[in-house]
């Protein structure tokens, strides 16, 4: 049987870091039976059909499609970029950066075409993108994602692509380079998707953005790239296996949250993702947007103004052991630490010769893996020693499988933190204000009101300028 992803929580215990700053086994134990109670009402709303992302694995025709198409157009392009942002882009930036090599885009010898993912509006990065593929237009295929097709991001993009694909290939060529994901029914991009005859792929109905990696949204540009999209969901699935029970010790996704609610109540709202990996650093941000977007929200269930939400950050190691660890060790104790380990590495380096360096000898002919799991512990050993909590997802190795796992168990440790909370995991109501006043500012004259409001803070006070 593949080797799974395990949760180590041991040193995040009272034990480990004292009771003022850790979890004891008894606080562990009296949320046990809300654990169970709350997996039973997800496995009610599950199959009530209101958590349509859990059966998303099992959905075999979503692998199908996406390799029908993926077959369809291999070979054709030398670029895919995807116009998307949020949920619409951060699976799929976790996924290339996790399973496809560090250096894909600048490989001669390739699996699929280049992937650049256009998730911001900077006019410089975009003039630059778009400069480099000017020549290459006839082998780039665009694939915009947007479930609304109203993201003024994502729309503002695709219509400078359709604009581009119109005067340099022509317009009855547009449908050939473009792949839009959206909506079944409804949405803007689904009706340009009718009008332009365009090559669609499904948001699946009830799956928000950030919970929607493991379908058309993320799969596609995944096995464009040659990432083995099977192996992704048959560890999502055997993580299901795990998360489904309710008792609390056997479920990594009820533990992890029972311990993030246990901290936030004790006032560690911080919750650092520190992955030990270069391949995993674009999960963390995946998992950035998941927990913050859930889990932040001004109302419970019941109505009442609560503010609640801890707040993800993420740390890259080694790299950020520089940066952040004087004040990860020194600063507030309010943090609470998720290690991500590998255990091996699919490639190493033997360190060279420190022939006549005797302080550095001690790096002779090791192995880098053998280093950076080494910073990890180190790192570990020195928060411990100042009392701050640590948890570490253990990657026997970085694959489609693991990382399937890994994006199915944060997923439902997130539905598990919201129903701790009360609260709705699965809207962003505060995301709409600040949306609908850059369409006040962009000029558009359903938002006129909004317009007027926000004349005040858009002029510059020159008295509080220096
Ligand atoms: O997770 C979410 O729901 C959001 O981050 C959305 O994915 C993001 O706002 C983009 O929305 P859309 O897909 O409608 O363009």
């Amino acid at each position: 049987m593949t080797r799974q992803i395990q949760l180590y929580y041991k040193n995040a215990l009272s034990d480990i870091v004292t009771s003022e700053h850790g979890i004891r086994i008894d606080e562990l134990t009296a949320l046990s039976v809300r654990i169970t109670e709350i997996t039973a009402d997800m496995d009610r709303q599950r199959k009530a059909g209101k958590l349509p992302y859990r059966d998303l694995p099992y959905q075999d025709k979503i692998v199908s499609n996406v390799k029908a198409l993926t077959h369809k157009l291999a070979g054709k392009f030398d670029n895919l970029v995807v116009l998307g942002i949020g949920g619409s882009a951060l699976g799929n930036i976790a996924l290339q950066g996790a399973l496809s090599r560090p250096t894909y885009n600048l490989q001669s010898e390739r699996p699929g075409p280049r992937l650049f993912v256009l998730d911001n509006v900077d006019p410089v990065q975009l003039a630059d993108i778009l400069d480099l593929l000017a020549d290459q237009l006839d082998r780039t295929l665009f694939n915009v994602i947007s479930k609304s097709g109203q993201t003024s991001e994502t729309a503002s993009q695709f219509l400078i692509v359709c604009q581009l694909l119109r005067e340099k290939l022509g317009q009855d060529k547009l449908a050939d380079h473009i792949v839009a994901t959206t909506d079944a029914k409804s949405g803007t991009l689904r009706g340009i998707v009718e009008k332009q005859r365009l090559t669609s792929l499904l948001v699946p109905d009830g799956v928000g953005g950030r919970f929607s990696v493991l379908s058309d949204v993320g799969l596609f540009s995944a096995a464009m790239c040659g990432i083995d999209i099977e192996s992704l969901m048959a560890g999502a699935r055997d993580m299901d296996e795990r998360v489904k029970t309710g008792a609390l010790t056997k479920n990594p996704a009820a533990l992890y949250a029972v311990l993030q609610y246990l901290f936030y109540l004790k006032g560690k709202k911080l919750c650092v993702m520190m992955p030990y990996s270069y391949q995993l650093k674009d999960l963390a941000d995946w998992f950035r947007q998941l927990w913050a977007e859930s889990l932040g929200k001004s109302h419970d269930l019941s109505g009442q103004l609560v503010n609640v939400g801890p707040t993800p950050i993420k740390a890259l190691g080694a790299t950020d052991q520089h940066s952040q660890v004087q004040l990860y060790r020194e600063g507030p104790n309010d943090k609470v630490f998720t290690f991500l380990a590998v255990e091996n590495f699919d490639r190493d380096v033997t360190i060279g010769s420190a022939e006549g360096i005797p302080e550095l000898k001690y790096l002779e002919k090791q192995k880098m893996s053998r280093l950076i799991n080494s910073e990890k512990l180190g790192t570990e050993y020195a928060l411990l020693q100042s009392q701050r909590p640590c948890l570490t997802i253990h990657f026997p190795r970085v694959s489609p499988y693991t990382v399937g796992q890994f994006i199915y168990l944060f997923e439902v440790a997130t539905s598990y933190m919201g129903q701790l909370l009360n609260i709705n995991t699965y809207d962003q109501p505060a995301v709409e204000l600040g949306k609908h006043a850059t369409f006040a500012l962009m000029g558009d004259q359903n938002y006129r009101d909004l317009q007027r409001k926000i004349q005040p803070i858009s002029q510059l006070d020159d008295s509080f300028l220096i």
